[in-house]
Order: C-alpha cells, then structure tokens, then sequence
C-alpha cells in the first residue's frame, strides 16, 4: 500500500485514541478548549504514525507506543502554537484554520503551548507508559534534551536570529537539526528505548530518525514555496517573505533536491543491514522526499 494511504489509515486510529486521552484528561477551561483546539486541528500525525511503524519493529506494546505518540504529538502541537505567535512566524493560519492565538488569544495561545509541553510529559512519565520507573526516566530525559537549550528551542532561536541575514550551509544544518531533526530521532528510537534494546539497534534508529527530521524540514521550506494554501493550510511563500535562512534560498531547489536524495541513498549504502532487513525504512524516506511532488 502506499505511504500515503498508511498514513491516513493511522490518522483515524491515532486521532480517536488522541481524542479520549485529552478528553479524559482536559476540562472546560478556555486554557483546555484552545489545548484542544491547538491539538485536534487536523494534522498529518506523521510523527505518531513513524512511532508506530517503529515500534512494530521494535515489538513494543499497542498501550505503550499510543502514550509515546499521544506526548510527541502534543510536543508537535504546543512548538506550531509558539511557532505561530506574532513575536515569531507570524503566521494567522494553520491546517487551514485560524492559528490558536488569532482563535483565542496570545496570552491564552502561549499557555496553551506551555500546557500542552507540559501535558507531553505527564503521559510520557506515568506508569502505563512502561512499569520500569529506570525507562521512563530515561525517555524524560531524553525528550527534555530533545526540546530545550539544546534542542528544538535553540533551533527556533537560531531560526529567528538568521532571518535577513546571509548564511551558511554548516549553520542551517545545524539549525534544521536542532528544530526539527531531534524531535524524529525520538520518535523512531524511543520505541526501541522503551523495549530496552540493544544500544547497536537504539543508535542506528537515532541516526535514521535525524536524517528523516532534517529531510522533512528541507521539505518542509520546499513546500512553503511552491504549494498553495489549499494543499498546505498555512501561508505559502512566507519564508522567502520574512527573509528565513533555508537550505533552499542558498543553494537553490535542483542542488537542494539533489543532496536530499545523495544523503538518502548514502544512508542507505551505509546501513544495508538494517534496510534489507526492514524494507519500509527505505520506503518511508523516498515518501518524506515525494512531499514536494
Ligand atoms: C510542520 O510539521 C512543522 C515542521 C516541523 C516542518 P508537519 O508538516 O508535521 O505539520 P502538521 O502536524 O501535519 O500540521
Ligand atoms: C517549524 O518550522 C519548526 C518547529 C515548529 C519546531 P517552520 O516554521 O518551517 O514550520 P511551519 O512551516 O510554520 O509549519
Ligand atoms: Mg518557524
Ligand atoms: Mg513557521
Ligand atoms: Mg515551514
């Protein structure tokens, strides 16, 4: 089947799981209906279905691997909710509808960034997500790497203090890395972490979830240029607009389409093991790469 279809497929089942956790968990309060608003606006959900895709490789349980999802997706909806805001992109759309802070308002858009960050680790930590407090432990930490002063908000700072300003291919690596590549590298090594495998097996799906997130932002900036906001639901042609660093702006879109796929196939090269044993991991990268199709 395709990719695509997959992904849809997993959307429904994700969403209707997604849906009771926060429904059980939230209340009435505004700061609620604009977490809930922020989170079941329709996304893709690629995140939790690349979880679930390694999990079924990594043998993890269905009730484990949906609360790895259920909290990486909330980290996702609370980084688009700050993303958005006026002091950073700017940008009053999202999935087609108005982003959190133009539907509610800025302060109650930020705390339900906050509350939701927040959210992501109550799950993550509580017992059902694995009876070893030593495994939980560790995915905290590790997700908290993943997002902080050295993760996805240093990306996010480094984002805004780049606009307008020339830059090189080592920095916006770098930076892409940061904002966008460690949060994949979680989602499609946690599930081996959650199952205590081998460090061999954790490390080769860190480096196969990193290049994923770097890819999926290259593709990501790709599309901002080139789609429609029927096709993207948010304001197409606004990285160029607000002079954004991008992959795309210094090498243009053929060398970028070509060292997208050189990284792909070198990967690939690199770790025959892997690939030849799980066919879908080829596949999946060749899907992130057919976005911009
Ligand atoms: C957009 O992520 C932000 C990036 C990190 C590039 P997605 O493209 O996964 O957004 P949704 O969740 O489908 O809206
Ligand atoms: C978003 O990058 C990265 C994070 C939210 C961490 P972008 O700013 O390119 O995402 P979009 O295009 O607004 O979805
Ligand atoms: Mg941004
Ligand atoms: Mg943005
Ligand atoms: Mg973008």
């Amino acid at each position: 089947m395709l990719i695509k279809t997959l992904i849809n497929d997993y959307k429904t089942k994700f969403d209707k799981y997604y849906f009771g956790l926060l429904k059980a968990n939230l209340s009435t309060s505004i700061l609620s209906k604009a977490m809930i608003y922020a989170s079941l606006s329709g996304g893709k959900r690629i995140r939790p279905f690349l979880i679930y895709q390694a999990a079924k490789i990594a043998k993890t349980k269905r009730s484990q691997y949906l609360r790895l999802a259920a909290s990486i997706e909330s980290i996702h909806s609370y980084s688009l909710i700050h993303d958005d805001l006026p002091s950073m992109d700017n940008d009053d759309f999202r999935r087609g509808k108005l982003s959190t802070h133009k539907k509610f308002d800025e302060a109650t858009a930020i705390l339900a960034g906050d509350a939701l960050h927040d959210f992501a680790f109550e799950i993550l930590s509580n017992e059902k997500t694995n009876k070893d407090p030593n495994i939980r432990i560790k995915l905290v930490n590790y997700l908290s790497r993943s997002l902080g002063h050295q993760g996805l908000a240093a990306g996010q700072s480094l984002d805004l203090l780049y606009e307008n300003k020339k830059n090189n291919f080592e920095n916006i690596i770098n930076m892409y890395r940061l904002k966008t590549g460690l949060l994949f590298e979680f989602c499609f090594s946690s599930p081996f972490i959650l199952n205590n495998q081998k460090k061999e097996i954790i490390d080769f799906y860190k480096k196969y979830g990193l290049l994923f997130g770097m890819l999926f932002q290259i593709v990501d900036d790709l599309i901002d240029e080139n789609k429609s906001f029927k096709l993207i639901g948010k304001t197409p042609g606004k990285d160029r607009k607000q002079g954004k660093s991008t992959l795309l702006d210094l090498l243009g879109i053929e060398k970028v389409s070509l060292f997208c796929e050189n990284e792909v196939n070198k990967f690939i090269k690199k770790n025959p093991y892997h690939f030849k044993k799980h066919s879908i991991l080829k596949d999946l990268l060749f899907f992130n790469l057919s976005r911009i199709k």
